[in-house]
C-alpha cells in the first residue's frame, strides 16, 4: 500500500516536463487502446453515444410522453449513458457553475491548498488528487475539487470555495436543479420496469437520504497523453451521475468490445446509470464501464455530480418485481459501503480492466 502524498498534477504539468513520471504510466495491455482524443473525436463511423431529447418528459400528450420515455429507457438498457438536452436546468445556472469552477481552478495552487483534502484521516470533502490505492502505485492526471451538495443539511460550508463569490450560490441552485431532474430520471426508469413512478426514487433514499457529491476533475495538458489516462477504466457507484464539461473531449465508454469516445454535444448534460439503479433494476439498466482521456494542447475540465444512496441505511439488491424464475438475481445484497468496499478488493493489485 502506498500512502504518500502525490503532488498535484497541476504544478507537474507547469514544471515543463517532456516526459511525464513512470506512476502515470498506463501498463502496455491499456497503451494499446490509448489514442488521439481530438481525432477519436472526429470518427463518425460506429456505434455513437445516444442523445435524448427531454422536452417532452412532462408534455400532456400521453403518447408523447411516453415516447420520450421509452427513448429513454432504451438508452438506459443499451447504453447506460446518454447525453440529455432540453433537459430544464437552466441555461445561466450551467454557465454560472462552469465559470465559478474555472475561476476556482484559475487560482494558484497555493490558494487551493488551503482547501486540501486529508484522505487518510477522512477528510474526504475538499481538493485533492488520487493517492496510489493500489499495488501497481498508479496515478491518474488529474487534479479535483469534491463536495456534498445535496441536501442542504449535509452540507460542510466551511469547505466550499469562498473565492469566486458566486461558486456557494451558484452551485447550491446548480444542485437543487439537478436534485429535481433526477427525481424525474428515477421516475423515468421506474416506470421502465414496470414500477411505480416513486419506486427507484424510494429505494435509493429519496429527498432526505440520496445524497448529491459534486466533483471537479481538473484535467491539466499532459506532455505524453498517449501514456496516461485521466481517469482509469471503471464505472460509478451511484444510482445516477450527471457530467457537465468544458467541451474539450475525453470521456470514453467501453461498448461492444470497442472504446467509443462521447462527442461534445452543446448545452447537454452527459447521464449515467450508476452500479446502484444496475443492482436494483437485476442488471436491465447498465452501468457502462468508461474512462477519461487527456491530451497535450487544452486543459479539460468536468463537473460530475454523483447521486448516492446512504452508506449503511438501505441494503441494495435486485428488487422482486425485476426478477423471475428465468431471471435470478445477478447481485448479492449489499449495503453501499460495502459495494465500494468489494469494489476496491477487485480493484487491488490488478492491472487489468474490471467491470464489476
Ligand atoms: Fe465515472
Amino acid at each position: 500500500m502506498v500512502t504518500s502524498e502525490a503532488p498535484r498534477v497541476e504544478s507537474l504539468a507547469s514544471s515543463g516536463i517532456e516526459s511525464i513520471p513512470k506512476e502515470y504510466v498506463r501498463p502496455q495491455e491499456e497503451l494499446m487502446s490509448i489514442g488521439n482524443i481530438f481525432e477519436e473525436e472526429k470518427k463518425e463511423e460506429g456505434p455513437q453515444v445516444p442523445t435524448i431529447d427531454l422536452k417532452d418528459i412532462d408534455s400532456e400528450d400521453k403518447e408523447v410522453r411516453k415516447r420520450c420515455c421509452e427513448e429513454l429507457k432504451k438508452a438506459a438498457m443499451e447504453w447506460g449513458v446518454m447525453h440529455l438536452v432540453n433537459h430544464g436546468i437552466s441555461d445561466d445556472v450551467i454557465d454560472r457553475v462552469k465559470v465559478a469552477g474555472q475561476a476556482f481552478f484559475d487560482q494558484p495552487v497555493e490558494e487551493k491548498e488551503k482547501y486540501a483534502n486529508d484522505q487518510a484521516s477522512g477528510k474526504i470533502q475538499g481538493y485533492g488528487s488520487k493517492l496510489a490505492n493500489n499495488a501497481s502505485g498508479r496515478l491518474e492526471w488529474e487534479d479535483y475539487f469534491f463536495h456534498l451538495v445535496f441536501p442542504e443539511d449535509k452540507r460542510d460550508m466551511s469547505i466550499w470555495p469562498k473565492s469566486p463569490s458566486d461558486y456557494t450560490p451558484a452551485t447550491a441552485e446548480y444542485a437543487k436543479q439537478l436534485r429535481g431532474l433526477a427525481t424525474k430520471i428515477l421516475s423515468v426508469l421506474s416506470l421502465g420496469l414496470g414500477l411505480e413512478e416513486g419506486r427507484l426514487e424510494k429505494e435509493v433514499g429519496g429527498m432526505e437520504e440520496l445524497m448529491l457529491q459534486m466533483k471537479i476533475n481538473y484535467y491539466p495538458k499532459c506532455p505524453q497523453p498517449e501514456l496516461a489516462l485521466g481517469v482509469e477504466a471503471h464505472t460509478d457507484i451511484s444510482a445516477l451521475t450527471f457530467i457537465l464539461h468544458n467541451m474539450v473531449p475525453g470521456l470514453q465508454l467501453f461498448y461492444q468490445g470497442n472504446w467509443i469516445t462521447a462527442k461534445c454535444v452543446p448545452n447537454s448534460i452527459i447521464m449515467h446509470i450508476g452500479d446502484t439503479i444496475e443492482i436494483l433494476s437485476n442488471g436491465k439498466y447498465k452501468s457502462i464501464l468508461h474512462r477519461g482521456l487527456v491530451n497535450k494542447e487544452k486543459v479539460r475540465i468536468s463537473w460530475a455530480v454523483f447521486c448516492e444512496p446512504p452508506k449503511e441505511k438501505i441494503i441494495l439488491k435486485p428488487l422482486p418485481e425485476t426478477m423471475t424464475e428465468t431471471e435470478p438475481p445477478l447481485f448479492p445484497p449489499r449495503t453501499f459501503a460495502q459495494h465500494i468496499q468489494h469494489k476496491l478488493f477487485r480493484e487491488t493489485g490488478q492491472d487489468t480492466l474490471d467491470t464489476k
